[in-house]
C-alpha cells in the first residue's frame, strides 16, 4: 500500500509567495505541516482487496448477460508491483459493488488504486454525466467520423471497442447504443452504475441514454482493473480504444498508450481526451495562482496526483505522444477553450454559446471542489485551509468576473496496417 508523504513543500512554497496577510499567512503554512496523513489499511478496504480466494478476485467482469465465454483471459502482475490476479466472470450484485469502494471523508473511493484518489459514487458520477453533456455540446461529437468508418457494420467481422476509464459510462454506453452490432467493453477500478438491469428502460430505440435512466445494453460488458497493470488478454482485439480524463489515475502515460496501441487491431483508432489543470486568462496564458483563487486550488490538486503517482500534466503532451508515435498515422489533434465561468458581457450569439459552456465548466468545477476533498484531506491538507481555499475559488467562479478558459484536448489516430 502506498503511503501519501506529507506535508508538501512545493505547495507552500506557492502559498508562500501569494498569500497577502503575513499573520494568515504564517498559520496555514503551519497548517500544511501536520505530520503524515493516516495510512490507509487494507482492512479499510473491504474484502476485495485483503482476501482474493478465487470467488472474489480484484479483477471482476461484470455483463448485462453474464457468461463466461465473454471473457477472454486476464491482466497479470507487472515488474513494477500491481498485482492483477485471475480474471473470474461474476454477476455483479450491491454486495459486491460495495466491496469495490470504501469510505473516506464521506465519499466513496475504489479500493484498487492508491494512485487514483477521486470518489466513485453518485456524486461523482453525476459531475461525469454533466461533463459529458457539455463536451457533447462543444461539438465533440463532430470529430468522429474515424470512429464512424472504424465502426462501420462488415458482413462476416465482429467489431469491438474499448473505453478504459468508463466512469459513469456515458460514453461507453451511448457507444453501445448507437452501434448495436459492436462489442462493446469497459475496464475501470468500479463497475459503472447500471439501472434498469432488466431491460424496461427509456432508452430502448434512442441512440443516447435517457436521462432517467443507465441501460446496460446486451452489447456492452464491463471489466474492474487497473489499467496499470499488464493487460495482455485485450491484444489485438479492437477497433477502437478509448479514454477520457484518465490521467490522475496513470502512472505513465506514455506507457498508456502503448498498452492500447497493442490492444488495437491494425487499422484500429486510437481516441484520448484530457483536460489540462490549468487556469488560462484571455489571452490564453496561464493565469498565475497570485492572481486566482481557482488557480491556486488547481495548483493543489495538480501538485497531489503528482504526489499519488499521477499524470496531471498529460494533456499538453497528447498530442506529441500520439503523432511521433510510430505505430499511428493520419493524426487528428482537436482543442477546445471553454471558459471556466459565464463571464463574457457580449450580447451576440457566439458569446452567449460561450457563456452557455462557461456555465457548464463552472459547475464542474464546482463539483470537482467538493470531490477532490478526500484526496487533498487524505494528503494532510488542513480541513480549514482546505475550506478556505474552495470557498475563495467558489466565489471567483461564481463572481464570474475574470475572463479565464481551461483547455481540452483529444487525439485520434489509426494504427498503421502492416
Ligand atoms: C474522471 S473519470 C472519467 C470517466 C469517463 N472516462 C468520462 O469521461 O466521463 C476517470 C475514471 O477513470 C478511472 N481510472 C482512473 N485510473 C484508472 C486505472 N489506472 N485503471 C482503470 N481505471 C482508471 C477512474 O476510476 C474513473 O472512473
Amino acid at each position: 500500500m502506498r503511503q501519501v508523504q506529507g506535508p508538501m513543500e512545493d505547495f507552500k512554497a506557492l502559498l508562500q509567495s501569494w498569500w497577502p496577510v503575513r499573520g494568515l499567512r504564517n498559520i496555514f503554512c503551519t497548517y500544511l505541516c501536520l505530520p503524515a496523513p493516516p495510512v490507509l489499511e487494507t482492512s479499510d478496504m473491504g474484502d476485495i482487496e485483503r482476501g482474493c480466494d478465487g470467488e472474489s478476485p480484484g479483477c471482476v467482469t461484470w455483463s448485462a448477460q453474464a457468461s463466461p465465454g465473454n471473457s477472454s483471459g486476464t491482466s497479470v502482475e507487472p515488474p513494477n508491483g500491481f498485482v492483477s490476479p485471475a480474471l473470474s466472470l461474476i454477476t455483479l450484485d450491491d454486495e459486491i459493488s460495495q466491496a469495490l469502494t470504501f469510505d473516506l471523508y464521506g465519499r466513496a473511493l475504489n479500493v484498487k488504486s492508491r494512485v487514483y484518489m477521486l470518489p466513485a459514487d453518485d456524486a461523482e458520477f453525476a459531475r461525469q454525466d454533466r461533463l459529458h453533456d457539455l463536451i457533447e455540446e462543444l461539438g465533440s461529437a463532430d470529430c468522429e467520423d474515424e470512429l464512424e468508418e472504424a465502426l462501420r457494420e462488415t458482413p462476416g467481422v465482429q467489431k469491438a471497442v474499448l473505453d478504459i476509464g468508463h466512469g459513469s459510462g456515458r460514453w461507453m454506453l451511448d457507444v453501445a447504443l448507437k452501434y448495436s452490432h459492436v462489442d462493446v467493453v469497459g475496464i475501470d477500478l468500479v463497475p459503472p452504475p447500471v439501472t434498469c438491469k432488466d431491460g424496461r428502460c427509456p432508452s430502448i430505440g434512442l441512440h443516447y441514454i435517457h436521462p432517467t435512466c443507465r441501460h446496460m445494453p446486451s452489447n456492452c460488458r464491463t471489466e474492474v482493473d487497473d489499467v496499470n497493470s499488464e493487460m495482455h488478454h485485450f491484444e489485438n482485439s479492437f477497433n477502437v480504444v478509448h479514454a477520457r480524463f484518465v490521467a490522475a489515475g496513470i502512472t505513465d502515460y506514455r506507457r498508456l498508450i502503448d498498452t492500447m496501441t497493442r490492444m488495437l487491431l491494425p487499422g484500429g483508432v486510437i481516441d484520448i481526451m484530457e483536460a489540462e489543470l490549468v487556469i488560462y486568462d484571455a489571452k490564453m496564458r496561464p493565469i498565475p495562482t497570485s492572481r486566482s483563487a481557482l488557480a491556486r486550488w488547481l495548483t493543489l490538486v495538480v501538485t497531489v496526483i503528482r504526489q499519488l503517482g499521477g499524470e496531471p500534466d498529460a494533456a499538453a503532451h497528447l498530442a506529441e505522444w500520439v503523432a511521433l508515435h510510430e505505430d499511428y498515422e493520419q493524426v487528428a489533434v482537436h482543442e477546445w477553450w471553454v471558459q471556466t465561468s459565464p463571464w463574457s458581457l457580449g450580447r451576440d450569439m457566439e458569446s452567449q454559446r460561450r457563456n452557455a459552456h462557461g456555465i457548464g465548466m463552472r459547475d464542474n468545477l464546482l463539483a470537482l471542489l467538493f470531490s477532490a476533498r478526500p484526496m487533498l484531506l487524505h494528503a494532510g491538507v488542513s480541513e480549514l485551509l482546505l475550506a478556505f481555499m474552495e470557498g475563495e475559488a467558489r466565489a471567483e467562479l461564481l463572481a464570474a468576473e475574470k475572463p479565464s478558459y481551461i483547455r481540452l484536448l483529444r487525439a485520434q489516430a489509426c494504427k498503421v496496417t502492416l
